[in-house]
């Protein structure tokens, strides 16, 4: 007979060996009470602060591109929503971005945009040169999506240090659920591989609660990140959007992404986890209580507030009025309640 363990002694394993067999998974996905998800988020609090002691490191977003050759069916900027306000700033805009980030103390940037053809390689290439050149002590962070590897390259060359590319889900089926038949998870996988190996600090992640996830997927998920090794580990809850194929589906859970921010704590204990905004937004203080599960990062907004409204992955998106013009303000107050503190270095990944 197969005797089953505690959760509390599935927590303490989690801890000490990195890893759970995929039942052990399932068992803290499906039954964690509150006390004992408490309990987890106390293991994952402690080994952060073993880690990175109170430290939360920012790092300014600069939203530069919202219009995208991709139609995937939860998002809000896919190509077919004719109802998006389309923009896309300038290297000049870009720049200034940066500049008042740099002036709040940002030291790291990160450039996010859809897959949009007009940032040639060598645009960005000349982006990412002019930032560099102006703040040279700073890191860059590119979150563009799938390109070709010699863009890859040539941007590393240019200095860009970090690329962010949520996996999304790792299991074909699912994947298959939430994209067209034009993207492919084999190459999204291929292209993380890729980034690792050029030598960028690299991010996944997924969305927790997209519609048809299973817990299965989930695990799928953490095995998935296993075997890439990320340095940044990017996950929220998918919450829904009107303008898209899913509107009207259900929000991810915060207590699921609060579980699933502890469990990744605790199976990488060095890794670069933010609390996200879509956390934020799911939650009135879902950032505060990411950073108390295991969450070391925020990503404040740093795009020009005439644009914030329009980047919109999904409804309700927080920071894009006009009182959030400087949310470092904001975030320093929360990061403070939650008994953490803001610090204005680049935080590079301690995972090699
Ligand atoms: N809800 C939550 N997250 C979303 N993203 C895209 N659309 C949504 C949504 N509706 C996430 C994806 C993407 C990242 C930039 O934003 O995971 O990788
Ligand atoms: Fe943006 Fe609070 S962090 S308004």
């Amino acid at each position: 007979m197969e005797i089953k363990m505690k959760n509390t002694e599935l927590i303490y394993q989690l801890k000490e060996e990195n890893i759970l067999p995929p039942e052990g998974f399932r068992q803290l996905l499906e039954t964690l009470t509150e006390g004992e998800r408490e309990e987890l988020s106390a293991a994952a609090r402690e080994v952060r602060e073993r880690e990175y002691g109170k430290a939360v490191y920012i790092r300014g977003l600069i939203e530069f591109t919202n219009i995208c050759r991709n139609d995937c069916y939860y998002c809000g900027i896919r190509k077919s929503n004719d109802r998006a306000d389309r923009y896309r700033l300038t290297p000049e805009e870009i720049l200034e971005c940066a500049r008042e980030g740099y002036g709040l103390g940002f030291r790291t940037f990160v450039l996010q945009g859809g897959e949009d053809g007009w940032f040639t390689a060598e645009r960005l290439e000349q982006i990412i040169r002019s930032i560099k050149k102006e703040f040279p002590e700073c890191a860059i962070t590119l979150s563009v999506g799938e390109r070709d590897r010699e863009d890859y390259v040539r941007w590393f060359e240019a200095g860009a240090d970090r690329y962010l590319l949520r996996h999304e889900t790792a299991n074909e089926e699912h994947y298959r659920h939430l994209h067209p038949a034009d993207m492919s998870l084999k190459h999204r996988k291929e292209c993380l591989y890729a980034l690792r190996e050029i030598g960028y600090q690299v991010g996944a992640g997924f969305m927790v609660g997209s519609p048809g996830q299973t817990v299965d997927n989930l695990i799928e998920d953490l095995y998935f990140l296993r075997d890439l090794r990320p340095h940044m580990i990017g996950i929220g809850p998918y919450l829904s959007h009107p303008d898209t194929p899913f509107a009207g589906e259900k929000d991810g859970s915060l207590e699921r992404t609060l579980t699933l921010l502890s469990i990744l704590r605790l199976m990488f204990p060095k890794v670069l986890l933010p609390a996200t905004t879509a956390l934020g937004t799911l939650d009135p203080t879902g950032r505060e209580k990411g950073l108390m599960a295991g969450a070391n990062v925020v990503m404040p907004n740093l795009s020009p507030v005439s644009v914030r409204k329009k980047y919109e992955l999904y409804s309700n998106k927080i920071c894009t009025g006009e009182e959030s013009a400087q949310c470092i303000h904001c975030l320093d107050i929360r990061v403070k309640s939650a008994g953490y503190e803001i610090v204005s270095d680049r935080g590079d990944s301690r995972v090699n």
